[in-house]
């Protein structure tokens, strides 16, 4: 990896429901703008990472970090998603960590949806062939994110002084 692990965290929203149709559900984090990374930092694109749960399982997931030219053109919103292989899980309301690792690919737009699910196939056959290389090691540390209007989650083990 040529940069050090990025990680961020965020409460799971709920997207336009499209991830499901295409085969490939994805959940949507809001990362807090201060604390999303600058495209200069992680540039848009599909990355291996891990997704740690609020009760610290950590699961392998594809990324997208961008804006979903093939629907929103250049200027959609910047989301971070993460497609988990081989999981239902629904993870709506729950606060996640996410690690973005290596880079598979930059974000691209696509003709139509089957080009896009059939590159998001292959991407995700890369993430794993990444991931079964590279398990995360200990989790880097990253600042607690609580849902909307609720007070911060507790027992981080952090003291304030
Ligand atoms: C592994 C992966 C790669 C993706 N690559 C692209 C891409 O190159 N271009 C793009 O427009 N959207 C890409 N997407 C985002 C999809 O367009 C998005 O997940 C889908 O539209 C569902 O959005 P929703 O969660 O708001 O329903 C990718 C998603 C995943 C999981």
């Amino acid at each position: 990896m040529e940069r050090p692990p990025v990680v961020v965290a965020g409460p799971v929203v709920r997207g336009d429901g499209r991830g499901r149709q295409l085969g490939f559900p994805t959940a949507n984090v809001a990362v807090p703008p201060a604390r999303m990374p600058s495209e200069a930092e992680v540039a848009d694109g599909v990355y291996a990472g891990y997704l740690r749960r609020a009760d610290a399982t950590v699961l392998l997931a594809a990324l997208s970090i961008g804006r979903r030219p093939t629907y929103y053109g250049p200027d959609g919103e910047r989301l971070l998603e993460a497609h988990l292989p081989d999981l239902e899980v629904d993870l709506y309301g729950e606060v996640v960590e996410v690690l973005v690792g290596p880079l598979v690919r930059g974000q691209a737009r696509f003709a139509s949806s089957e080009e896009l699910v059939a590159q998001i196939a292959a991407d995700v056959e890369a993430v794993r062939r990444l991931g079964a290389r590279s398990a995360p090691g200990p989790w880097p540390e990253a600042e607690r994110v609580a849902p909307a209007g609720q007070p911060s989650p507790d027992g981080s083990g952090r003291s304030s002084g």
